[in-house]
């Protein structure tokens, strides 16, 4: 009698133990990079099949608490926030020009540093464009946001931006943060063809764990972001006692621009798990949160850790050593931007010559026109929307396939990527 008590006392771990790695193995396996979201939902059902009675029990009431897999099209769309500050407007309806493709959404901000006159004509713009008025997918943020730089009010206007976009559309797979002197390397049939070929889950953050100088420059410094609660422009201040490195939770930093998949935007925005939200109330000190509240909540949840690619796809120059702000890009840099594979680079002065180039050799863009695609018949002079699904890519294709496929080969998905 006792030793059959105790014979179950550890045959239920055990079994227990062996199935979790058994699902372990079996969604690793099934993480690949081709692949889509059923594939997990196929590789719970394949950890049941493979395991006994107790083990299915678990699975089972997993697999039917799980949404049905979704329909998941062929092609992807992606979710644009592109945004800007006082003098940015020009600068932005070129990027959103470059950008548009009809199958995506773009939601646009000023911030409210830019005047009154700026963000008006803005929305008159966006307003009197036909084809964004026939396909509807173009939103301006009329109500602006006081936006510090370095400051929390920045991932306040990201998530405010996603939770838009969540509301307005349904059916888009990745959400893009720009800003107006960011410019695509390729067309968005060349980026909609790559990621039509990616497991929807994946997210492209860079980021890491050596925190290095921003130890005592960033995590323990504490500041206030008078963005918060003042309707006049001021930097972040500093304020004392400074705070020691949490323990709860580990600290990760990266770059501030980012391609997030829906999955996670979703987890951010809703915040069914507290974490989320913990997370952004303890980035409301933080010296620069931008480069770090996305990198820390992904990194600290192994199911979303799995799917962090180490890389920003932007191209940004930095000087040696580096100053806060990147190297601004000009003609000279545009081999090395090309060759980088990158979807994108930043930053640009206005109508700097550079972007010029990349409009006649990249996009095959004319001067104030659309970037051509299949979803224009293949015409240069864009005007109308044929097929939207009719994806024609290019040889952007090709460079931005190569960095990717580098990315994904050297990461091994299915297991924590955060280090
Ligand atoms: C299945 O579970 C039972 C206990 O419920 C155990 O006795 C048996 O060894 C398990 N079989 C396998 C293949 O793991
Ligand atoms: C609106 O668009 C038309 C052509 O589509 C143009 O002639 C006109 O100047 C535009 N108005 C504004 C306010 O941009
Ligand atoms: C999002 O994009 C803007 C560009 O305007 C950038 O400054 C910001 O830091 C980005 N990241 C986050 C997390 O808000
Ligand atoms: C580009 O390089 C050329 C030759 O080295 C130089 O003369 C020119 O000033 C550079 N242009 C810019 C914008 O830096």
């Amino acid at each position: 009698m006792g030793s059959a008590n105790m014979e179950k006392k550890w045959l239920f771990p055990l079994v227990i133990s062996s199935c979790v790695c058994l699902f372990l193995l079996a969604t690793s396996l099934n993480l690949g990079l081709v692949s889509s979201p059923h594939k997990l939902f196929s590789s719970m059902l394949q950890s049941r099949v493979a395991t006994n009675q107790t083990g299915a029990a678990f699975a089972e009431a997993k697999v039917s608490q799980a949404p049905p897999p979704p329909a998941v099209p062929a092609i992807p769309r992606f979710a644009y926030l592109i945004s800007g500050s006082k003098g940015d407007m020009e600068k932005l309806w070129r990027t959103l020009k470059a950008l548009y493709h009809p199958l995506n959404h773009y939601v646009l901000h000023l911030d409210l540093e830019a005047p009154v006159a700026e963000r008006l004509e803005l929305a008159s713009r966006v307003q009197n464009e036909t084809m964004f008025r026939n396909v509807g997918n173009v939103f301006m943020i009329k109500k602006a946001n006081m936006v510090t730089y370095r400051g929390p009010t920045m991932v306040a206007n990201t998530l405010h931006a996603c939770a838009i976009l969540l509301r307005r559309s349904k059916d888009w797979d990745w959400f893009i943060n720009l800003s107006a002197s960011d410019y695509p390397l390729v067309t968005q049939d060349d980026l909609l063809h790559t990621f039509s070929g990616l497991n929807r889950e994946l997210n492209f953050i860079e980021h890491t764990s050596q925190l290095g100088w921003k130890e005592e420059k960033r995590a323990m410094p504490l500041i206030l972001d008078p963005g918060l609660y003042s309707a006049n422009k001021q930097d972040v201040f500093f304020v004392t006692p400074r705070r020691t490195l949490p323990t709860s939770f580990k600290l990760f930093t990266g770059s501030a621009w980012m391609v997030l998949s829906r999955w996670f935007v979703e987890y951010c925005v809703w915040g069914w798990d507290n974490l989320p939200r913990t997370l952004l109330m303890y980035y409301t000190n933080f010296v620069s949160s931008p480069e770090g509240y996305f990198h820390t909540v992904i990194c600290n949840v192994p199911e979303f850790a799995k799917t962090a690619v180490n890389h920003d796809l932007h191209y940004i120059s930095w000087d040696i050593p580096p100053k806060q702000h990147p190297h601004t890009l000009n003609i000279n840099d545009t081999s090395k931007m090309i060759g980088s594979g990158a979807a994108f680079a930043r930053k640009f002065k206005h109508n700097d010559p550079a972007l010029d180039k990349i409009d006649k050799e990249l996009l095959h863009r004319r001067k104030d026109g659309f970037t051509p695609g299949g979803w224009c018949a293949g015409k240069r002079k864009c005007t109308r929307v044929g097929n939207p699904n009719k994806i024609k890519p290019g040889q952007g294709a090709e460079r931005l396939r190569a960095l990717v496929d580098r990315l994904t080969l050297t990461a091994k998905f299915g297991q924590n990527q955060c280090k």
